[in-house]
């Protein structure tokens, strides 16, 4: 094929999860998969039986203004199945960050029924830096309400939205 026909085809991967919020962790592994697609797309899990801390708009939006700039960076909610969400956006490659062991058979798991349901989606296990490897929302949720620091935990846009929610929430609490 000559060279002005070819078309290099984008490589775009879907990264999903509650990001409730979204972490360092988190956002070690988008700059992480950005060295290897074109574009990652953030799926924000919209599950209210989960009952999270923020709204799936508030934690899209909160992702959105991390990566506020960065065209290669988009974030969305989704509700269903994820491989449905991943198809209907043009990404063959589903990104899961792996922590720890402990995450592995969950992940495992998670992944082989992805590949049952569509064996045309790849999921890809990324380590995010050894420093977050300890990282999650739940903690910093956890360390927030508990009056802990969270620098270097979250950007600091979270940290601000974690304020303004626990001051809704809890207006006698000194925050
Ligand atoms: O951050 P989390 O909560 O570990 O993310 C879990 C997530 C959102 C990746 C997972 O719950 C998911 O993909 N849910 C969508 C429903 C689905 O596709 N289920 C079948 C595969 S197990």
């Amino acid at each position: 094929m000559s060279e002005a026909n070819h078309q290099p085809k984008m490589r775009k991967a879907v990264y999903p999860g509650s990001f409730d919020p979204i972490t360092n962790g988190h956002v070690d592994i988008i700059k992480r998969g950005l060295k290897i697609f074109d574009r990652i797309l953030v799926a924000v899990l919209e599950n209210p039986k989960k009952k999270p801390l923020f709204s799936a708009e508030e934690r899209v939006s909160m992702i959105k203004e991390i990566f506020a700039g960065q065209k290669n960076t988009e974030a969305k909610a989704f509700h269903g199945l994820l491989v449905e969400f991943a198809k209907k956006n043009d990404a063959k490659v589903v990104i899961r960050g792996l922590r720890a062991i402990s995450d592995f058979e969950y992940e495992f798991q998670m992944a082989l029924m992805n590949m049952k349901l569509d064996p045309e989606i790849e999921t890809l296990f990324m380590m995010p830096n050894l420093s977050y490897s300890f990282l999650s929302s739940k903690m910093v949720k956890e360390i927030f309400m508990l009056g802990g620091c969270l620098k270097d935990l979250v950007p600091d846009q979270v940290e601000k939205k974690l304020r303004e929610k626990f001051k809704n929430k809890h207006p006698s609490l000194n925050l």
